[in-house]
């Protein structure tokens, strides 16, 4: 049995734009205990993800809000210390919807599952490419977009977790995979590992980001993998092709902006291109999770598939961290190492 302490970060009051220091509030409480039907988990990584940005915030969505005095909330991988729940033994590795804290109570609803650990690859990879944004990318190209070979795809937040995805499985269906990000490096990349056709930085072509799109998409835009919104998004709808799609993954440009959230000007596009515009939400594919890691895992180890986590030490410096998504200043997906040598 653990003794100690559990180190907690509670949301101590919503964010108006970019979360600051003032949100948040440090605990540190016994470790919890286990109750009938419930397992108490070792944190040993936490996804940092742009949806958690959205829990923060008190309006309806597709779950409810952190309440305020809560733990925040994010996806983990952890060990079961101890188990009350029928099916989970005290040191399986699980993952799951769980805290930013040390040690998280659940009833075994809330947690996926038991990690199906794969020789030679990390725990993490069970946060970003066999995880959430890995199989965002998965499912919302393949089984929503519909990809078909000779179709170009322009990818927004093209470096992150889910962008880099997308890319090189657009490229596996015979498409040509056009990304869009916030650095030469993170482009240079994107080309080279990923094997993006054609990368365009957004900061250094803000001013003409239209004409850079038309000039790395020459036939044209046929699916548009959002992930940013604002102005990225609407420079990409100039660029569609008749029967053009759009995935509406995700808005990450908007998540801040607080009272001055910027709607889609050139919505008339959309008729002029007779095209669809479609969100996506991963969990909706939930049944289906396991079949399509599986698969992500085989190109994965057999080294078909790249991807790059920026792993940040300490639980303590996880609000700061969160910050590096709305900034860029991270190199893959965003993941925070809570134990240490434990893991
Ligand atoms: N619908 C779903 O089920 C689902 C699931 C997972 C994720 N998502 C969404 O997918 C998107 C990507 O998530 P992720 O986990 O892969 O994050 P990520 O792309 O790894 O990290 C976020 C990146 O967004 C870019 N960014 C941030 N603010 C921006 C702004 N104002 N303008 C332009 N780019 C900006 C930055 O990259 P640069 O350096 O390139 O600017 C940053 O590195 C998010 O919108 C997220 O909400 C949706």
């Amino acid at each position: 049995m653990a003794t100690g302490i559990n180190r907690r970060w509670m949301l101590k009051q919503r964010p108006q734009r970019l979360p600051g220091p003032e949100c948040y509030e440090w605990r540190e409480e016994p470790v919890p205990r286990a109750g009938e039907n419930e397992v108490v988990i070792r944190n040993l990584y936490m996804s940092l993800d742009p949806a958690i940005r959205g829990w923060m915030d008190d309006r309806p969505s597709y779950l409810p809000p952190i309440p305020l005095g809560g733990v925040m909330r994010a996806t983990t991988i952890g060990k079961v210390l101890e188990s009350r729940c029928a099916g989970f033994e005290r040191g399986d590795i699980v993952q799951g919807l769980n805290g930013w804290e040390d040690y998280s109570v659940s009833q075994g609803r809330g947690f996926t599952a038991r990690v199906p650990v794969h020789p030679g690859l990390p725990l993490t990879d069970f946060l970003s490419v066999l995880g959430t944004t890995g199989l965002s990318a998965y499912f919302g190209l393949l089984e929503v977009a519909r990809p078909r070979a000779g179709e170009t795809v322009l990818v927004t937040g093209a470096a992150g977790a889910v962008g880099s995805i997308v890319g090189q499985l657009a490229r596996r269906a015979g498409c040509r995979a056009v990304g869009v990000a916030g650095s030469d490096e993170k482009c240079a990349w994107l080309e080279r590992e990923c094997g993006y056709d054609a990368t365009i930085n957004y900061r250094t072509r803000a001013n003409d980001l239209v004409a850079a799109i038309r000039a790395a998409c020459p036939d044209g835009v046929d699916i548009q993998f959002e992930n940013v919104g604002g102005g990225i998004l609407e420079a990409g709808l100039e660029c569609l092709n008749k029967r053009g799609r759009v995935l509406l993954c995700g808005l990450i440009s908007q998540y801040n902006a607080g009272g001055d959230v910027r709607g889609i000007r050139n919505l008339w596009q959309l008729i002029a291109k007779t095209a669809r515009i479609e969100g996506f939400l991963v969990r909706d594919w939930l049944d289906r999770w396991a079949e399509a890691a599986a698969e992500l895992a085989k190109l994965v180890a057999a080294g078909e598939l790249h991807h790059r986590e920026h792993i940040e030490r300490g639980l303590e410096h996880a609000p700061e961290t969160f910050l590096r998504l709305f900034d860029g200043n991270h190199q893959g997906k965003l993941i925070v190492d809570i134990a240490g040598n434990e893991a």
